[in-house]
């Protein structure tokens, strides 16, 4: 028996003194770099603290004046509470990196795209597409033909055009042109072209001009070919034309991002035609591009600031997650999932609860609520649902990815529990979950997935309103955050107060 424990000794050392090491690599703070779950076989009893609740609040790295007025009101009040103080763990969620590119010099202001327009032709008519010259392939016949792109800077789109099939004599065929703008049912402007008078003649095009109207930037808008006749139309695959962007100012977009012919599904995608288009205002751009170095200086030395700000905040408070994104809007969803693993790895916990930086929460009344409905059971999302929200296809809530024109039951912004069971799940899958365009909508999509159970509570509003017992409410300023808490901490509801 000795004989074995004198042979076991230098091993034990060794795993202690190999432990001691990765202790040591492995500074506080940095998520995603620890490891304390393969620690923790080694030794059970260095279990982390346990929590009834953890929340997590999504933030953006700039927000701190919004995080302060948290950490005064509702985070202060549960701290000082004696019977939730040590049950509850808070922290902000924080993109470890600021976008490098200037506002000004991005795609879109949800994104962190660089604009990428690159010496941009000016002050001329430009053909979108060009067939090649020695094109011997064969063109297609179909019906109706469409083309989605995205305006990046803003053009003015001059003349519409069809092919035609050289074996034509003349042009034997009624074909309309329209563009649309997405979404819309009314076609912004068309071109019909019917024997005998078609237009110009540019190449193997037949051109039309059209009113002029500048489609600004952020347009997204598709182009139609509709055969009016028996015959189709001659059309050619997207990939087989030379698309010119006038260095950037537009981008096709259906075949580029994996994007759904959505309005016009009878369709085929590709192009029967092409248009003309200028740049508009291409002095500015010039003036814009020129300018673009010292503005991502400057803005860089900005985010170096920022990022000592952070580090000072978070090492006086001890209450920020860093995630390892880019703090934009876009990739909110990518935060979540990373905080989910933090929380997976770091904590020992019964539900979580997600919500936002500009979000009232009225915690008390949530534990309150856990014990009375019995919520703390696994396999539970408890929230506000959205049902059958339509997918929107432009602006902010832009999703080109979910076929369905309805997401999954989802739970509005403004904060929802689950238990930790879908915490781990998540957190497990983490990586080869689909990340969509809204957090809140991805989380619904990903639930779909596992079909929680949902308990439906009008408690944790949708919409910046005030209502006695409310769990949650969305969008509040730091000074409209404040004047709440103000008036729950004098009356005990944040909506009603007889101040003398
Ligand atoms: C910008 O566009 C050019 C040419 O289209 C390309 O070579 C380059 O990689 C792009 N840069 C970025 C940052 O996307
Ligand atoms: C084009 O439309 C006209 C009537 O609008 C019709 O007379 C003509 O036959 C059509 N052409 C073809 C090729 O179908």
């Amino acid at each position: 028996m000795r004989n074995w424990l004198v042979l076991l000794c230098p091993c034990a050392v060794g795993v202690v003194l190999h432990l001691w090491l990765l202790l040591l690599s492995c500074p506080a703070g940095g998520p995603g770099k620890q490891h304390p779950a393969g620690l923790l076989a080694f030794f059970p009893h260095w279990k982390p603290k346990h929590y009834d609740v953890i929340v997590g609040v999504l933030s953006a790295r700039h927000n701190e004046e919004l995080r302060n007025v948290i950490r005064s009101t509702w985070v202060r009040h549960l701290k000082q509470h004696p019977g939730l103080s040590q049950r509850v763990l808070v922290k902000f969620i924080i993109g470890a990196r600021g976008c490098d590119v200037p506002l000004e010099d991005r795609e879109d202001p949800y994104s962190c795209r660089l604009l990428n327009i690159t010496s941009p032709v000016l002050n001329q008519e430009i053909e979108a597409f060009t067939l090649p010259e020695d094109d011997t392939s064969m063109l297609s016949e179909d019906r109706i033909v469409s083309v989605h792109f995205k305006v990046l800077y803003p053009i003015v789109i001059t003349s519409l055009g069809v092919f035609y099939n050289a074996k034509d004599v003349g042009f034997q065929r009624n074909i309309t042109v329209k563009l649309y703008q997405a979404e819309q049912e009314e076609a912004l402007f068309s071109a019909r072209f019917s024997p005998p008078s078609c237009g110009v003649q540019v190449n193997r095009l037949w051109y039309k001009p059209v009113e002029q109207f500048i489609l600004p930037e952020s347009f997204e808008g598709t182009i139609v070919w509709e055969s009016q006749d028996l015959q189709g139309l001659v059309s050619k695959n997207l990939h087989k034309v030379t698309v010119n962007d006038g260095g950037g100012v537009f981008r096709i977009t259906t075949a580029g991002e994996g994007s759904l012919p959505y309005e016009f599904t009878q369709g085929v995608e590709g192009i029967a035609g092409g248009f003309i288009y200028t740049i508009q205002e291409g002095e500015a751009l010039l003036q814009s591009l020129q300018s673009r170095p010292e503005r991502i200086m400057h803005h860089v030395n900005k985010l170096k600031e920022e990022d000592a700000l952070l580090k000072d905040e978070s090492n006086t408070y001890e209450d920020i997650v860093f995630v390892d994104v880019v703090d934009t809007y876009r990739n909110v969803p990518a935060k979540l999932l990373y905080f989910y693993r933090w929380t997976v790895e770091s904590a020992s916990f019964n539900v979580l609860l997600k919500t936002d930086d500009d979000c009232y929460i009225d915690l008390e009344a949530v534990f309150n609520r856990i014990k009375l409905k019995n919520l703390g059971r696994p396999n539970t999302w408890w929230g506000n649902f959205r049902l059958n929200w339509a997918v929107d296809r432009t602006g902010k809530w832009q999703e080109l990815e979910y076929p369905s024109p309805a997401y999954p039951a989802f739970a509005c912004g403004s904060g929802y529990v689950i238990s930790k069971d879908i915490v781990e799940w998540l957190a497990s899958n983490s990586e080869r979950l689909k990340i969509y365009q809204g957090e809140d909508v991805s989380m619904g999509i990903w639930m779909a997935a596992i079909g929680p159970k949902r308990y439906q509570d009008n408690l944790w509003l949708c919409e910046k309103t005030c209502e006695s017992g409310m769990l949650s409410s969305p969008q509040y300023s730091p000074q409209e955050l404040t004047d709440l808490w103000r008036i729950k901490e004098l009356c005990g509801d944040p909506c009603k107060c007889e101040e003398s």
